[in-house]
């Protein structure tokens, strides 16, 4: 598997396997077909409910931890310095192990200067070993960025040929913070199949417009970790390292990004105000 090197000098996977909306149940046997088709980087959060399910499939795998790399993320619920540090361990005995590979904040809201702090001292303690960000626009990751004192490792956003994130990457450059893909093939969007330039591509490479999209984003050092819950699906998605695509063709690709939708913004107050209370439906003690 292709590595990229973070800001700290480790190597994490440019490709990985991501869980969200993998049901807990489902998810120690999604993990186990991921691992076992080859998948090393797995990206879960404290907000998927599902880290036990990843925990189970990595003890059950033959795969050594240090061939593993875990990424999972700190919820809004556990904001602030105290509270991030007492999920930190909560996450790392859902996941069955004594280290968390790259530890993220979820999202830009409540508190998250103070669950930075915490998650500096777990990079300290030996907890984790990388410490980054998700859904952070330009402005807050800069804020974050600027007074931290550990550079963030990775940004985390919405990242796919129909949202390609420019302007973010240029701010993320000064830090040495990657690109890191959610939604890389966005999300099963109809687009990306009947689009006529990723068909065109397709049938160029021979490959499907799930595998163009990938390429795209790993030829641009973006780490990206598509979902699926098939073995075939998720073999696909791994075969993307024996083609590149010419330099007119990563441009043509460039064409179909698309201005922000104000809807699924996180400036968007109704998203933040449904982000916030999100974890009611899982946890209704859930206080902040
Ligand atoms: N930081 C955040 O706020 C955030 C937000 C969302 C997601 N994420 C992370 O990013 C990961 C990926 O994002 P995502 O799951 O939202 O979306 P995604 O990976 O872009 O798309 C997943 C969808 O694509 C389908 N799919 C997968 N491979 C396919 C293939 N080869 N051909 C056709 N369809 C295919 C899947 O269906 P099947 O499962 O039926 O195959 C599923 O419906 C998540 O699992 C999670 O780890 C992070």
């Amino acid at each position: 598997m292709q590595t990229i090197k973070l800001n700290n000098g480790i190597e994490m996977p440019i490709l990985g396997y991501g869980v969200f909306q993998v049901s807990p149940q489902e998810c120690e046997r999604c993990v186990l077909d991921a691992l076992s088709v080859g998948y090393r980087l797995i990206d879960t959060a404290q907000a998927y409910y599902n880290e036990e399910g990843v925990g189970n499939a990595i003890v059950k795998s033959e795969v050594p931890r240090s061939e593993l790399f875990l990424t999972t993320k700190v919820w809004v619920t556990n904001a602030g310095e105290d509270k991030c540090a007492r999920s930190i361990d909560e996450s790392l005995r859902k996941l069955r192990t004594d280290y968390i590979d790259l530890l993220l904040i979820h999202q830009p809201f409540g508190d998250y200067p103070g669950t930075w702090r915490a998650m500096e001292k777990a990079v300290k303690t030996g907890k984790v070993r990388a410490i980054g960000l998700s859904n952070f626009y330009p402005d807050r990751f800069v804020d974050l960025a600027e007074y931290a004192e550990i550079k963030p490792a990775v940004n985390q956003l919405k990242t796919n040929v129909f949202s390609q994130q420019w302007d973010a990457e240029a701010e993320m450059i000064p830090y040495g913070t990657r690109m890191m893909a959610w939604a890389p093939l966005a999300q099963g969007n109809v687009d990306l199949q009947s689009d006529s330039r990723m068909t065109a591509l397709a049938e160029k490479y021979q490959k499907t417009v799930q595998q163009i999209a990938l390429r795209y984003l790993i030829q641009r050092d973006i780490i990206a970790i598509p979902k699926s819950a098939h073995l075939q699906r998720m073999e696909q998605n791994l075969d993307i390292f024996d083609f590149t695509l010419t330099p007119d063709d990563m441009a043509e690709i460039r064409l179909l990004d698309r201005p922000a939708d104000f809807n699924s913004s996180h400036r968007n107050p109704n998203l933040v105000k449904f982000l916030l209370n999100y974890d009611k439906q899982f946890n209704p003690d859930a206080n902040r």
